[in-house]
């Protein structure tokens, strides 16, 4: 992998900002005819103080819906999310979302996809430029501002995915997925760049993951959710210093717990 420039401080450090999911059930209207469907029933979380957690559960069970509802794209249906006590009312710069598929705008290059907050935020265009161009050398992309999209493998995608939403000081980053679509080795390199920029830069990040290993390897809390409706069923605390390794015995006595509380949601959801 190309070299990364050094890890530069943020100018405006968070230490996270506090999440409180109080409650919380979301409920989607009947498709035509059909049921309506629980995504999620009763859902509480408290997460604050820079926290890494990961989400973990089977396919469907809500995962997504409750990053949505964290990131103000969709309202709960009974309950309330808090940011440092404030209800959200939408979606807002304090929160930054990566997505699995990346969703960066394929017309726009890399640095100015890096730039697209802070000029929507009114930056004016040297600072945007220098924002940009100092998350991209966080994220080892310095060399790559002008290429398009289409130019970068998938690691690169989601380094620009995750440099752009750190360039809006996000104090809460929201993660779906965003290594699954990668191959083995690029999601073990992109795990261990999320740690160093993580603790460069401290803020809460809430992380959704199908992996097991991933969850108990970057995570400070991994919440394991039931099959839908999803509800939280276990609350782990990984308390192992890091840098971890993935094969070590009490890391991978965690995996072996967390597996035997999932399979069986993973057999009565039916989904996978
Ligand atoms: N906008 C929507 N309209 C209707 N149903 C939805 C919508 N979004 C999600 N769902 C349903 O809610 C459930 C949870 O979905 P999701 O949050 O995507 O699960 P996960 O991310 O854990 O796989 C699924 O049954 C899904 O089909
Ligand atoms: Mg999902």
């Amino acid at each position: 992998m190309a070299a990364r420039a050094p890890l530069a401080p943020p100018e405006r450090p968070h230490t996270g900002a506090k999440l409180q999911i109080r409650h919380v059930t979301k409920t989607f209207a009947a498709p035509e005819g059909g049921e309506e469907v629980v995504a999620l029933h009763n859902v509480s979380i408290d997460a604050g103080g820079g926290e890494f957690i990961c989400l973990l559960g089977p396919s469907g069970c809500g995962k997504t819906t409750l990053l949505n509802l964290v990131a103000g794209f969709l309202e709960p249906t009974n309950g309330e999310v808090l940011v440092d006590r404030q209800p959200i009312t939408g979606p807002g710069y304090d929160r930054g979302v990566v997505f699995q598929d990346y969703a960066l705008f394929p017309w726009l290059t890399v640095r100015e996809n890096v730039e697209f907050g802070p000029r929507v935020l009114g930056l004016p265009k040297g600072e945007r430029a220098a924002v940009a161009d100092q998350y991209l050398a966080l994220v080892g992309l310095a060399d790559f501002a002008r290429r398009y999209p289409h130019e970068l493998s998938g690691g690169m995608k989601q380094r620009v995915g995750i440099a752009r939403a750190l360039a809006n000081h996000p104090s809460i980053l929201l993660m779906d997925e965003p290594f699954g679509a990668l191959d083995a080795m690029t999601r073990e390199t992109m795990q261990d760049e999320l740690l160093a920029l993580t603790s460069q830069d401290p803020k809460l990040v809430v992380f959704v993951t199908h992996s097991v290993l991933e969850a108990v390897f970057l995570a400070d809390r991994t919440i394991v959710m039931s099959a839908r409706p999803g509800r939280v069923i276990a609350d782990i605390r990984i308390d192992l210093p890091h840098p971890r390794d993935r094969t070590a015995p009490d890391l991978t006595a965690h995996v072996r717990d967390i597996r035997a509380m999932l399979t069986p949601q993973l057999r009565s959801g039916g989904h996978e």
